[in-house]
């Protein structure tokens, strides 16, 4: 979900106003995501490298999370959206820790959509932690970056890569559709011989 700082300097606004933007695309895309045949959706919202920002912009995204957790938690059990979040947990402050686990419970029946949020998320440490999730059919990135930045590794071995130059906060339900559409125009071979030539 790149491009939210970015997003807001460029309208003179400071990047907390970027993060809150960005938490209404993730609302979007999540409403969206059902209805688009994505029955799995897992969300970049902090690395273990992002740690490194300025401790004021770390605070505001740890308080926006757990704001975000507590109004949106009866939305997705209405929909029937199952939220997992994936990533350490011994770093977050104490009242994200007990919204997440409030929502994880909340949700755990959910049966539409799997959601999972990474938060202070690093591929590396999942691996060697043994922390492996499903594989990743298609991984987008916003915001114009080309590169995985420790997201997914392992999962991602034969994930389809779309990058987009549309900044995370004006990412929107069609913008998903068109990354989806993608997808499906693309052929996956894994290593084989496409079908067609295989004979
Ligand atoms: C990367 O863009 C984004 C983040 C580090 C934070 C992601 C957080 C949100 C989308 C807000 C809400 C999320 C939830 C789950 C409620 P950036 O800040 O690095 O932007 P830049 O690349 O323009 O600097």
């Amino acid at each position: 979900m790149d491009g939210n700082g970015r997003w807001a300097t460029r309208r003179g606004l400071p990047r907390a106003a970027g993060h809150r933007a960005g938490a209404q695309a993730v609302r979007r895309v999540v409403e969206a995501a059902p209805g688009l045949g994505a029955r799995g959706l897992t969300l970049f919202a902090f690395s273990a490298d992002n740690w490194k920002r300025p401790p004021g912009e770390v605070a505001a995204l740890m308080r926006l999370f757990a704001r975000h957790l507590r109004t949106e938690t009866p939305k997705l059990v209405e929909r029937g959206v199952r939220l997992d979040v994936v990533g350490r947990r011994d770093r977050l402050p104490a009242p994200l820790v007990a919204s997440i686990a409030a929502a994880e419970r909340a949700t755990r029946d959910g049966a539409e959509l799997r959601l999972r949020l990474a938060v202070d998320y690093s591929a590396r440490w999942a691996i060697s932690a043994g922390v492996l999730l499903p594989d990743v059919d298609l991984l987008v990135r916003t915001g114009g970056e080309r590169r995985l930045s420790d997201f997914l590794l392992w999962e991602s071995a034969y994930a389809e890569l779309v990058f987009t130059d549309v900044m995370w906060p004006d990412f929107t339900a069609a913008d998903l559709a068109a990354a989806i559409a993608e997808f499906h125009a693309r052929q996956r071979r894994f290593g084989a011989l496409p079908e067609a030539a295989a004979g």
